[in-house]
């Protein structure tokens, strides 16, 4: 009988402790331990989100593992979370496989005086390094003839345009922070893209998921945090190499790229008394891993679909290649100065956000302070994810939220119109750090594309457009043609 009493208090208590606390908003019911966990298929739950807002309405909650999360629905919600309300949602949750595994450094994963410090000073620098002859423009387009030389050797015959995307953007983060770009076949930098993309792919892994909900249990597996431990421990070694390199050669007066902004920065910190100070070269290296993990592979990956969406699409390939012809020519490479003049490709672009949807729950946030949001209340310390997908196909805001049509960005005169509800960059304080240099690799790279080539699938093969699913949403691998333009 002892045994039965247990048992019943320990469901009362299990009962009790899953209740939705007063105030939260509604939400399905949650299961013992795990919550949520399981009823949403982790490898859709965009998807499964997007619909518990039909039956919840656009603010709900759920409860992932043991911790209740506030999920935001449709424009009006995410701006009202992130922008109306933004101060109170500036943090993000520490999951516990970063705060076990890596350093609490750097910008992505940081909160407080020390996000904001070392946010100001990356935003900071990456206006400097943009800016006059320091500018990654050139970078952008010198990169893209390295590009085209390795997709001319395919001579229009199928190929997988995966690495040699990945390459080219990757190549563009070592710019900005090396201060320059490695050969594709240079076994360093292979060996560097390779601990990214195992690091992307562990983030992304149930493993991750599940070490972040009970990670008492799970640090007692073998798991993701061991090897991302190790990607940490070689990623550092890599790093250290070229800060190394940086310092032999320093010229304080003229600093070419984020290394050298950086080790200024710790110079000029550290004479006034120093201590304390955020700005030491431990934190280089996490905020250089940060510029690394959040700029590739959304880059790469929206590329990746803006070729497919371009092989699916001829007519509209064929409409982009006129403007180009109208507004280019063949005779120079493409610059930033263009796009004003270029209104449908510039839409085209914008459309391949929207449809590719590349983060589409955005990165969690968390509540500072009590908030109220769409009439409830929900107490400090609550995990809140803006449903970004949501928006970008919300039935409100677009005129054909699921088919693919660049006039969503454009007005009758044909002219480029900006729209609120498209949000791939998420808003609000977190909002993405590298927007302006995301934008400036999307319209160069594209536009460089579709200046060379022709792009259309293997015969026979139809285009896949539906995501392989993750933390971020990406094309299945693919073979596609690319052929020289004759004009
Ligand atoms: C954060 C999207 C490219 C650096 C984010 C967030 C999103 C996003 C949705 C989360 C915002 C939030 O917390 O609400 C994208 C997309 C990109 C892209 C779709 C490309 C198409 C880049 C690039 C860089 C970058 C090129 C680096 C140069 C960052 C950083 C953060 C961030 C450092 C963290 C900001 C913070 O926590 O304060 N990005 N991003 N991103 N992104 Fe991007």
């Amino acid at each position: 009988s002892l045994l039965v009493f247990a048992l019943v208090f320990l469901l009362m208590a299990e009962y009790l402790r899953n209740r939705r606390p007063s105030g939260f908003p509604p939400g399905p019911w949650t299961f013992p331990l795990v919550g949520n966990m399981f009823s949403l298929d982790m490898n859709k739950a965009h998807e499964g989100m997007t619909k518990l807002a039909e039956k919840y309405g656009n603010v709900y909650s759920l409860k992932m593992g043991p911790s209740w999360t506030l999920v935001l629905n449709g424009l009006e919600a995410v701006q009202e979370g992130l922008v109306t309300k933004g101060d109170i949602l500036a943090d993000r949750p520490l999951l516990p496989l970063h705060t076990d595994v890596l350093p609490k450094l750097g910008i992505l994963f940081t909160n407080g005086h020390m996000w904001k410090q070392q946010r100001r000073f990356a935003l900071f620098t990456l206006k400097y390094l943009g800016l006059g002859k320091r500018s990654l423009e050139p970078s952008i387009v010198d990169e893209f003839i390295y590009l085209s030389k390795e997709i001319d050797n395919h001579k229009g015959k199928p190929f997988n345009p995966h690495l040699l995307i990945n390459n080219a953007v990757s190549n563009i983060i070592c710019s900005l922070v090396f201060g320059h770009r490695f050969e594709y076949s240079d076994v360093k930098f292979q060996r560097l893209m390779k601990l990214f993309d195992i690091a992307a792919k562990l983030e992304g892994s149930i493993w991750s998921q599940l070490y972040n909900a009970f990670p008492m249990l799970m640090k007692r597996l073998p798991g993701p945090h061991h090897t991302l431990h190790k990607i940490y421990d070689e990623m550092l070694q890599f790093l250290k190499a070229e800060i190394n390199k940086h310092k032999e050669d320093w010229d304080p007066s003229e600093p070419k790229d984020f290394i050298d902004c950086y080790l200024n920065e710790i110079q000029r910190t550290n004479t006034d008394d120093g201590a304390g100070t955020g700005f030491h070269e431990e934190n280089l290296m996490m905020c250089s891993y940060d510029l690394f993990g959040a700029g590739t592979e959304t880059t790469s990956t929206t590329l990746r679909w803006a070729l497919l969406y371009m092989a699916k699409f001829t007519d509209i390939q064929e409409k982009v290649q006129a403007e180009i012809d109208r507004v280019i020519g063949q005779s120079r490479q493409p610059t930033m100065e263009d796009r004003a003049n270029m209104p449908y490709t510039d839409a085209v672009i914008h459309e391949i956000q929207r449809m590719g949807n590349v983060v589409p729950l955005s990165l969690p946030h968390v509540t500072n302070k009590e908030l109220q949001l769409g009439g409830y209340t929900v107490p400090k310390g609550t995990t809140v994810i803006p449903n970004l997908t949501s928006v970008l196909f919300d039935k409100n805001e677009w005129e054909t939220p699921f088919t693919f049509n660049p006039g969503h960005f454009l007005n009758k005169e044909g002219k480029f119109v900006k729209r609120a509800a498209f949000i791939p960059f998420s808003a609000g304080k977190r909002v993405c750090l590298g927007e302006n240099l995301a934008r400036m690799e999307l319209f160069l790279f594209f536009t460089s594309f579709m200046q060379r080539y022709t792009f259309s699938m293997p015969p026979g093969v139809k285009p896949n457009l539906q995501p392989r699913t993750g933390l971020s949403l990406s094309p299945y691998q693919y073979e596609i043609c690319a052929t020289l333009r004759e004009v």
